[in-house]
């Protein structure tokens, strides 16, 4: 992505005050159910709620699924990664005023070494809405990476979009065209607009056009799992499955 035309001290002025209006429209944006995957998530972590685990928030954007395992764990230490520095700003912001502890660090996971200077050795690393956005050959580069940093017996959740097998295609879609809609166009506006109102540029145009390699919604439950098994998680499990996701947790195996 680009950068933006002003520094981060700014950006973080610019929405300062301005956090809980910003993340009630990001979970609209994000849809009704996501609140109900991000406590799935943070419930499946199966180490004692006092234990001061530490998390990885990869990918945080706001921040939204490190905070609902610091719900769960209160003692637990996340840290965050993501490339964006208007979104990081919401989850410093807001973390900060929660006093979550913890690293955020903004860096393009395009790049490797990514993990550098993150302390690395996590109990849990989790992921979501956002393994989709590379191309499936990053991904699992991604993946491997999570991998080495968890420590063992430690977990990676994932929650990513999900398409059917072929054989099942037509008759999901004529059912999940029955179902109430996860992302709405104008959710995603109403996010936008006033994201580019407070910082004063339009953010949106800093993005780029998006990566045509990208996995998007076409990879079906079972080559995710199987990306997660070629990359050396032994034991995986898909914790919910609905229209548009699918929840997985993936152990790393003690030796
Ligand atoms: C749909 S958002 C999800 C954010 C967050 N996980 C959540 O659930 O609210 C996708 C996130 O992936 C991040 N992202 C996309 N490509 C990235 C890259 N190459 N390096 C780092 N972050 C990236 C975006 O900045 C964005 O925050």
């Amino acid at each position: 992505m680009q950068l933006p035309p002003i520094s981060q001290s700014e950006i973080d002025e610019r929405i300062h005050g301005h956090v809980d209006e910003l993340l009630e429209l990001w979970q609209a944006e994000q849809g009704a159910s996501k609140i109900k995957d991000l406590e799935l998530i943070a419930s499946a972590i199966p180490f004692p709620r006092d234990q001061a685990i530490r998390a990885l928030d990869l990918c945080c954007g706001p921040g939204d699924v490190g905070r609902a395992i610091r719900h769960v764990y209160p003692n637990a230490q996340i840290d965050c990664i993501d490339r964006d520095p208007f979104l990081t700003s919401i989850c410093r912001d807001v973390n900060q005023r929660e006093h979550i502890s913890g690293m955020l660090v903004v860096r393009d996971l395009q790049n490797d070494g990514w993990l550098d200077g993150l302390p690395g050795n996590y109990d849990v690393v989790a992921m979501v809405n956002a393994l989709h956005w590379f191309d499936e050959a990053r991904a699992e580069q991604l993946v491997e990476d999570v991998h080495g940093t968890l420590n063992d017996g430690g977990l990676f959740l994932l929650a990513e979009p999900a398409c059917p097998e072929i054989p099942f295609a037509a008759g999901f879609d004529e059912w999940k065209a029955r179902q109430p809609p996860r992302y709405t166009r104008e959710n995603w506006e109403r996010f936008w607009s006033r994201a580019n109102v407070l910082l004063g540029y339009d953010h949106t145009t800093l993005l780029g056009p998006s990566n045509s390699g990208r996995i998007g919604d076409n990879m079906s439950v079972t080559r995710w799992i199987r990306l997660l098994e070629r990359t050396g998680f032994g034991l995986v499990d898909v914790l919910l499955r609905d229209a548009d996701q699918v929840v997985i947790g993936a152990l790393k195996a003690t030796d």
